[in-house]
């Protein structure tokens, strides 16, 4: 209304409907062009191939930071063109997110799906469609995709709980805060932790699903709190969960007498929280962006690429926080 105020009032008649025009270009151009929802990577005409990236949720840093390494890796290549699609953490949205993508006829599709059962059916009706789908990060059921590239969730939860049973003596009274159960990577860290604890007198006392986000994690912490007067060591599926029951302990005085333990370690999160002492660890869970962009590239030139590539860990504590971080850091 705004808008059509301020056009009325332009003395030349023929402006009048210059300026209307582009109002109308501007505002229905995106929706013509079918990107609405999506942005398009800036890239010269000269793009043979079209991309297609599905992304759960831009809530979280992480994902932010794939998005990026995506963007970053295929911005060395004038061939590709990567078209992003945000999902908001709505599996009904992602599903549609990858109908519109086979609609268009992408060349390559990359999801990183929220959850499993919801997005295994699109995501195999692109695969049969034709189009080389490569899962990212978390894992659907069944094998219709060409490529998943991940980390080994189940080693990483494994890793955790052996340097959480060496940290604490063998003994102690844990909180387990999940990621999303209806995703692999929580089922996986979960079971792998229960692994690396086995045969130790360590006890998980509370356990709960803040599913991957940090403001559920305060809740549940703060309950847990509430609970038990005795907690050791908080371990969360990620980084912002981790971050989530350190802020609820820190509330009420109790940051001191229990350890906080994370998986992601962004140089920027996670490492930082560690370097500050929030944090007693963190395991290095790699975004995958950059190996999607290549596999995307090899799959489009037609090379043939391994049905699954594993990407690897690496814990990250006091000890060797600074290694990994510039040094130039101020404090
Ligand atoms: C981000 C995130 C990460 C976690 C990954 C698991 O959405 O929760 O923190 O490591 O997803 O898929």
């Amino acid at each position: 209304m705004y808008l059509f105020n301020r056009i009325r009032i332009v003395p030349w008649k023929g402006g009048r409907y210059f300026l209307l025009s582009i109002l109308i270009l501007s505002l229905a151009g995106p929706v013509l062009l079918g990107c609405s929802e999506a942005s398009r990577q800036d890239s010269a005409d000269s793009a043979q191939w079209i991309i297609g990236m599905s992304q759960c949720n831009l809530g979280e840093p992480w994902r932010v930071q794939m998005n990026n390494d995506i963007r970053r890796a295929a911005e060395a290549h004038p061939e590709l063109r990567v078209i992003f699609k945000d999902a908001q953490n709505d599996s009904l949205v992602q599903r549609s997110h990858i109908e519109e993508f086979i609609g268009q006829g992408v060349d390559c599709l990359i999801v990183s799906p929220k959850e499993a059962q919801p997005l295994t059916p699109p995501i195999a009706a692109a695969y049969r469609a034709g189009i080389p789908v490569i899962v990212l990060d978390r894992a659907v059921m069944g094998d219709e995709y060409t490529v998943f590239i991940g980390a080994d969730n189940f080693a990483i939860g494994e890793m955790a709980g052996e340097w959480i049973a060496e940290t604490l003596g063998g003994e102690g009274r844990i909180v387990e805060l999940k990621g999303l159960m209806t995703s692999i990577p929580g089922h996986d860290r979960s079971n792998g932790f229960r692994q690396g604890i086995e045969d130790t007198n360590i006890e998980i006392i509370f356990e709960a699903d803040m599913q991957w986000l940090e403001p559920n994690a305060r809740r549940e912490m703060e309950s847990a709190l509430a609970r038990f007067d005795d907690i050791d060591l908080v371990y969360a599926h990620n980084d912002p969960g981790a971050h989530g029951a350190y802020l609820a302990a820190r509330a009420v005085g109790r940051d001191d007498e229990i350890q906080f333990v994370g998986v992601d370690g962004l140089p920027h999160e996670g490492m930082q929280y560690v370097r500050e002492g929030k944090l007693g660890a963190t395991f290095i869970y790699p975004t995958g962006g950059a190996e999607a962009i290549d596999t995307a590239l090899k799959l489009l030139r037609g090379e043939s690429v391994p049905k699954e590539i594993e990407l690897p860990t690496q814990a990250i504590t006091r000890e060797n926080v600074m290694d990994f971080l510039d040094l130039d850091i101020e404090e």
